[in-house]
C-alpha cells in the first residue's frame, strides 16, 4: 500500500465493552486497557492493511527477533476531553515523526504519517467514552512497534507490528519527589540510542532506579556518561533546574531525549516572560547554587507527569533540599499547559488538535 494514500482503516468492534468494570474516579496509571487497538504489519517490504481491533492477546514466535534483539520503539502521548466532549490531543505529529526518528535509529521500516494520524483518530473515535473528564485524567496514549520476524541470526526483522494502544490514566506520580544524581551507571552514551524511545533504554534504568530506591530516592538523575559532571535527565523526564530566577535545561543531544513537554514548556515559559537557558549545567553549579540559597526549583517534564517537582536531591551522600516556593515555576507553567491540553485556554501556539 502506497504511504502517501490515507488508508481505509478496517474496523472490528469488540463484541462487549469492559468500561462497566472501570472505576474512573479512582485510575492508576496505565494498568487498565480499552475495549480496542490499532493494529498494522509490515510484510514482503510494505505496511499492509490498518485494522481497529478488539483489544487482545498477541501470538508470536518465540525466535521472534523482539525477544533476542530488542527491536522495538515506543511513543507516549495523551487524548483529553474538554467540557463539550471535543477530543484534543496535544502535539500529536511530533510523536508520529519522532517515533519514526526512534524507528530509523534501530533500523525498524518508518511508519507513514497518514496511518499514523488516521489510525490514531479512527481509536480514538471507537474508544472515545474510554477517554477520562476528571480534573488530571487522560488518556495514555502508546504507539509502539516491534520486530515480529523470526529467527536467531543477529539481523534486522522483515516483519513487525505496529500497535497502538490506550489506557485511561490519573496523575502519574502524587507529590514532589526525592532524586538521586547519578554517579555510576549511565543511561545513554555519545552515538547510542539515548535520543531514541527505544525499549531497552528502559530496560537499563531499572537496575540503578532500583538501587536509588533502595536508599530512599524515587528517582535518578542521569548524568554524561563520560564525565558524569553534566546533568542530562530526569528519569524517563527531561529536567528543568531553577537557578535564581532563570530557568536552564540541558541541550537535546545523542544521550537525550527531545521531549516534547521540555519544548512546549520553554515557549511557555518564554512567554511568561521567564529568562530560559538551554545550556550544559554541571553538578557543582547545582551544589553552589545549592549551599548559596540561589537554587529555587528542580523538576522534571514529561507526557506522563506533565511537571514533577522534585522535593531535594542526594549527590555523594549527601542530601540537599530545595526550598518550598508560593510561586514556583513548576505550578506556573504546569497550569499553562496543561489549560491548553484541557482546551481551557487560548492555543497561542496551535498546539492543540481537535479529533473530528
Ligand atoms: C527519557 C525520556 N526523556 C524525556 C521524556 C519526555 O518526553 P515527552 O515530553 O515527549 O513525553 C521521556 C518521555 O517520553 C523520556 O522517556
Amino acid at each position: 500500500m502506497s504511504a502517501d494514500i490515507i488508508p481505509t482503516i478496517k474496523i472490528e468492534r469488540a463484541k462487549d465493552s469492559k468500561i462497566s468494570e472501570v472505576d474512573f474516579s479512582n485510575l492508576p496509571f496505565g494498568q487498565v486497557l480499552t475495549d480496542h487497538m490499532f493494529v498494522c504489519d509490515f510484510k514482503d517490504g510494505e505496511w499492509k492493511e490498518p485494522q481497529i481491533k478488539p483489544y487482545q492477546n498477541i501470538s508470536l514466535d518465540p525466535s521472534s527477533k523482539i525477544f533476542h534483539y530488542g527491536q522495538s520503539v515506543f511513543e507516549g502521548m495523551k487524548a483529553y476531553k474538554d467540557d463539550d466532549d471535543n477530543i484534543l490531543l496535544f502535539r500529536p505529529l511530533e510523536n508520529q515523526k519522532r517515533i519514526n526518528i526512534s524507528s530509523k535509529r534501530l533500523a525498524i521500516p518508518e511508519f507513514p504519517e497518514a496511518y499514523f494520524m488516521e489510525g490514531l483518530k479512527a481509536l480514538l473515535k471507537v474508544d472515545s467514552d474510554w477517554i477520562p473528564t476528571k480534573e488530571g485524567s487522560s488518556l495514555y496514549i502508546r504507539p509502539f512497534v516491534f520486530a515480529t520476524g523470526n529467527g536467531f541470526h543477529a539481523s534486522p526483522s522483515d516483519e513487525y507490528k505496529f500497535i497502538i494502544a490506550c489506557s485511561p490514566s490519573g496523575s502519574y506520580f502524587s507529590g514532589k519527589v526525592k532524586v538521586l544524581i547519578e554517579q555510576k551507571y549511565s543511561r545513554s552514551a555519545n552515538g547510542g540510542v539515548g535520543f531514541a524511545k527505544a525499549g531497552g533504554n528502559y530496560g537499563g534504568q531499572f537496575y540503578p532506579t532500583q538501587l536509588a530506591n533502595e536508599k530512599g530516592y524515587q528517582q535518578v538523575i542521569w548524568t554524561d556518561d563520560t564525565t558524569h559532571e553534566y546533568i542530562e535527565e530526569a528519569g524517563a523526564m527531561n529536567i528543568f533546574i531553577r537557578i535564581g530566577d532563570t530557568l536552564i535545561t540541558a541541550p537535546t543531544s545523542d544521550r537525550i531525549l527531545d521531549g516534547i513537554t521540555r519544548k512546549s514548556i520553554i515557549d511557555i515559559a518564554k512567554d511568561e516572560g521567564i529568562q530560559v537557558e538551554v545550556r550544559r549545567i554541571t553538578v557543582n553549579e547545582l551544589i553552589e547554587a545549592s549551599n548559596s540559597g540561589t537554587l529555587k526549583e528542580m523538576f522534571g517534564a514529561g507526557t506522563a507527569a506533565v511537571i514533577s517537582p522534585i522535593a531535594g536531591f542526594g549527590y555523594r551522600d549527601q542530601d540537599y533540599d530545595l526550598p518550598e516556593l508560593e510561586d514556583a515555576y513548576a505550578a506556573r507553567l504546569k497550569k499553562r499547559i496543561t489549560d491548553i491540553q484541557y482546551n481551557r485556554a487560548e492555543d497561542l501556539f496551535g498546539w492543540r488538535l481537535v479529533v473530528e
